[in-house]
C-alpha cells in the first residue's frame, strides 16, 4: 500500500525562522522544522512533501498540485492568512475535493495584533492548530494520520 501523501506548505518569511522574531517564533530554523516533520511523517506512515515560498502565485500552484494529486495539505499561510482571498480560494479547492486542509501557525495569532485576528483561510479549512510552535506541524500530521 502506498503512504498517504501530505503537502506541508509554508508561506512568506518562514524561511527566516531562527532569526525572525525569536521571542515569538522560537529559535528553530525552517530546516529544523522540516527535519522534525520528516521524522514525524515517517513514524505516522505518511509521505510528506515540505516546501516554503515567499511568492503567492507559487503557493497557489502548489495547492493546485496537491488537489491534482489527491493529497492532504498542512498549510502555514503566514501573512497570507490575513488577507489573501486567492490563497483562500485555492484552499477551498482542496476541501471541496474531499481532501483535508489544516491551517497551522507557530504563534497564536488571536493573542497578537488585531490584524492577525482575522483568518480568511479558516472558513475553508478542515481545522486550525495554532500556538504550539513547531508542535503545531506535528499535531496537524497526527490529525491527518488519525
Ligand atoms: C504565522 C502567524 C502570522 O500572523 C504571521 O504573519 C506569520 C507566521 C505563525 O506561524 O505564527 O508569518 O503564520
Amino acid at each position: 500500500m502506498t503512504a498517504p501523501l501530505v503537502y506541508v506548505l509554508n508561506g512568506p518569511n518562514l524561511n527566516r525562522l531562527g532569526s525572525r522574531e525569536p521571542d515569538i517564533y522560537g529559535s528553530q530554523t525552517l530546516e529544523n522544522v522540516a527535519d522534525l516533520v520528516a521524522r514525524e511523517g515517517d513514524l505516522l506512515g505518511l509521505e510528506v512533501d515540505f516546501r516554503q515560498t515567499n511568492d503567492e502565485a507559487e503557493l497557489i500552484g502548489w495547492i493546485h498540485e496537491a488537489v491534482d494529486r489527491g493529497a492532504d495539505v498542512v498549510l502555514n499561510p503566514a501573512a497570507f492568512t490575513h488577507y489573501s482571498y486567492a490563497v483562500r480560494d485555492a484552499c477551498a479547492l482542496v476541501t471541496t475535493s474531499g481532501a483535508k486542509l489544516i491551517e497551522i501557525h507557530l504563534s497564536n495569532p488571536a493573542t497578537r495584533e488585531e490584524f492577525r485576528h482575522t483568518s480568511v483561510i479558516a472558513g475553508v479549512a478542515t481545522g486550525t492548530i495554532a500556538g504550539f510552535g513547531s508542535n503545531s506541524y506535528m499535531l496537524a500530521l497526527r490529525a491527518l494520520a488519525g
